[in-house]
Formats: C-alpha cells, structure tokens, sequence
C-alpha cells in the first residue's frame, strides 16, 4: 500500500513541531542509550506507512485482527503494511479458546501470532479476565450452581495459566483485566461484576500475579474505556488511578494501563486524556491506547455516510488529538485501533445508527483518519520525545 500524503516536514524545526504536537518540555526526555528488543520492527514496510513513521519514536501503531480474514489480500496487506502491532479482537477470548469445557481452540490465536512473527510484529493479548465473553459452560454452571465460588476460582487459575502458558513469549503486552469499574461518579469496582461478586475485589490482583508467574517477560495491563477523561467528570480515571497506585504499593505485578480510547464526536474531544495518561505513568507504568475508534452518526450501517457533514471533520480530528495525547507520553508505547476498515467495525452493530468509526472506509481506502494519523507521525519523528524502553526488563 502507497498512502503518499507527506508533509514538506524536513525543513521544519523541532521546537516548533513539538509546539504543534503539543508537548511540554516536562515530557520529552533524551532517546533511549540503547534500542530496546521491542522497539527495533525487523520490518518497518514503506518509509510513509503509519508503522514506519511511528518506529522513528519507537512507537507501535496497532491494529484488532480478525485472524481468519488475513487470508483476503486486501485485507492482509494493510494489517502488513501498517501495523507493527497486532491484537486479535475475540480470538484469545476465554469463550473462544475453551468452548467446550478442557478442549482448548487456539487455532485463531495461533494464526496471529504466526502472522506477527512473519511481518515483525509484536502481539496484545487480549484478555484474560473480563465478565463478557465467556464460554456458555462457565457461566450456565455458575448459575445452575453446579460450578461453586471455590472451583470457580480453580477454573480461572487454570485458565490465565494454560492461556498465558500457550503464548508464553509470544505475548508483549497481556491485557489481564478488563473493564472493571463503574460508570458513576464516584466510580469504584464495580461489585456486581461477574468475577467481583463471584470472588472478590481481590481476583483482579490474583490474574495478575498468575499471569506474571507463567510468563514473566509478557507486560501486564489493565485495560478500560472512559479511564482517560472521556466521561467528562473524570471520575472513573481518579478511581482507577487510586486503584492502580494502591495495587502498585501492594507489589502487584501490574506493568501498565490501556485507555481503549472508544471516542464518539457527540461528546467532543476528552480535555484532561494527555494529563491523565501522564497521572498513570507517574506510577511508573507504560501506558497504551488499546481500541481506538471515533464513532458518529451514519445514514445506515453499509454505507457509513456521516449525516452530519461537520463529523467528516471531527472524526478525524478526534483521532488526531487521541494520537498525539500519545505522543505527549513518552511512556505511551503503542497505539492500537480497534480494526482499521468500516465494513469490520463493531460499531454499527452495538451503537444504533453510529458509524464511520474507523481509519479506512467500507471499501479499504483510507480516510482523512488515516491521512492526519500519517501526518502526526511524520511531525513526531521530528518532534516527539522517544519512547521509553519498552521491555519490562
Ligand atoms: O462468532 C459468532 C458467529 O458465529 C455468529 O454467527 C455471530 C452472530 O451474531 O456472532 C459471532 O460472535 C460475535 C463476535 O463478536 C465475533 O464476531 C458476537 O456476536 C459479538 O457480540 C462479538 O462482539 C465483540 C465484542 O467485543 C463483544 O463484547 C466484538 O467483535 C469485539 O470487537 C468487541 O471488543 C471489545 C473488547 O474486547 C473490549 N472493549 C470493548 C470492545 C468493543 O465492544
């Protein structure tokens, strides 16, 4: 894929691009003395592709994959050409890897990993423990009461251990626990959480230490929506913030935070995110946009037309501002959209009457998203502080 739409950027000083990124001297910080393993794509694809551009910083711009569609060519060359980072959007799901009860299906999993590995790519894991998705012979038997609070508990250990176990190596960063807290003001963990009502507050921190038991070099994240000012109030960011912190000073082994950055251009543009993703790199976390999307609304869900003629703006200006509140965070060390095409988004299908959430059209071409993301990078390879190391070790 050719995407030429580059700035004149040579020319163009550091201080002023770094004004224009919006990056206070407070965040840049000397280059890494040495190239972290994580850092250095073996192949980085065309000079102006978004994944190219990115590795300048040492940056990975990512991608949820759909594994199975990687064998349409259209498809499988974007995910190439693209990303340097990739995480299957249902396929380490635990209601995908085990659908019948001790018959594990990793075939999916498998196939993104085998496709990282020969693209040079590195994989999230996504996600160990969350109360959706989950195989219908977990919960029916927690139900029916056949599957007690202790075996429960018992098939969890098993479960973040085996999955982990599987991919031991092949994981950069796991996303461990996802979508926790509440949507309220105070927000707080949410009691009535599957896991939490079932075993406690206390399982979260247990998944991470298994996690980290069986492999120990794999980053482990805590991953939510609406954790980085996008509720307005900021109210679940302070939560989980305190959260994190308290977890960090108990020794658990928490390595990171994902915002998953769902943004709709109803609301406008989150004003505290690049504060917030900083709060939690304070703690000495990295710090990870998970499943970028913009939605807004659509004329209908094949076509994807925006109605109102000014989102054809904010889209992508919400994208733009998302990637560079990255940027601004030298801790920040990938950006991941949550699928690249229309067509394959899972907007339409839970927000009725949204759309047009992605960075390629219903038909694979790119979209002004994709042009303004091509261009933050192009500026921040002059401009933006260089990752931190991105290895936990
Ligand atoms: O696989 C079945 C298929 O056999 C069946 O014919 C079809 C009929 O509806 O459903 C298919 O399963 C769907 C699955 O995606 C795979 O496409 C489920 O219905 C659908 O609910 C499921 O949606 C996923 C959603 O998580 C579930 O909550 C989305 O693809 C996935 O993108 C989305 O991802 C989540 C993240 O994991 C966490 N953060 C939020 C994000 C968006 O909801």
């Amino acid at each position: 894929m050719r995407h030429r739409r580059l700035l004149a950027a040579g020319a163009v000083g550091t201080v002023v691009v770094a004004a224009a990124l919006g990056i206070s001297s407070a965040a840049g910080a000397a280059p890494s003395a040495s190239a972290p393993r994580a850092s250095a794509p073996r192949d980085e694809g065309a000079p102006d592709s978004l994944r190219a551009l990115a590795a300048k910083i040492g940056l990975r711009i990512g991608t949820a994959v759909i594994p199975f569609d990687l064998n349409t060519p259209a498809y499988r060359d974007i995910v190439a050409d693209q990303f340097s980072v990739v995480t299957p959007g249902n396929e380490m799901k635990w209601q995908v890897v085990e659908p019948t009860r001790g018959t594990y299906d990793w075939s999916g999993g498998d196939r993104l990993v085998k496709f990282a590995e020969e693209h040079g790519q590195l994989v999230r894991g996504h996600t160990l423990l969350w109360h959706n998705q989950l195989p219908a012979w977990l919960t029916t038997g927690v139900a029916n009461g056949t599957i007690s609070d202790t075996e429960l508990r018992a098939l969890l250990h098993k479960h973040v251990i085996d999955e982990v176990t599987h991919f031991k190596g092949k994981i950069w960063q796991w996303d461990v626990a996802n979508e926790f807290f509440t949507d309220s003001n105070p927000s707080g963990i949410n009691p009535n959480d599957f896991w939490v009502s079932h075993l406690g507050a206390g399982i979260i921190a247990e998944a991470f230490r298994w996690a980290h038991q069986a492999d120990p070099h794999a980053l482990l994240f805590y991953n939510d929506y609406n954790i980085a000012g996008e509720d307005g109030t900021n109210a679940k960011s302070d939560a989980v913030y305190a959260w994190l912190r308290q977890m960090l000073a108990e020794g658990v082994p928490i390595n990171g935070v994902g915002d998953q950055g769902h943004l709709d251009t109803q609301y406008g543009f989150p004003t505290q995110m690049t504060q917030d993703l900083r709060r939690y790199a304070s703690l000495g976390l990295k710090v990870a946009i998970t499943e970028a999307d913009v939605r807004t609304f659509v004329n209908n869900p094949t076509a994807q037309v925006p109605t109102d003629h000014l989102a054809t703006f904010a889209q992508p200006y919400e994208f733009s501002q998302m990637l560079k509140a990255c940027l601004a965070v030298r801790q920040c060390i990938s950006f991941t959209v949550w699928g690249f095409g229309d067509a394959d988004s899972w907007i339409p299908g839970f927000f009725t009457g949204e759309g047009y959430a992605t960075i390629y059209d219903v038909n694979l071409q790119p979209k002004p998203a994709y042009f303004d993301l091509q261009q933050d990078l192009q500026l921040a390879a002059y401009g933006a502080p260089h990752r931190v190391h991105t290895d936990q070790h």
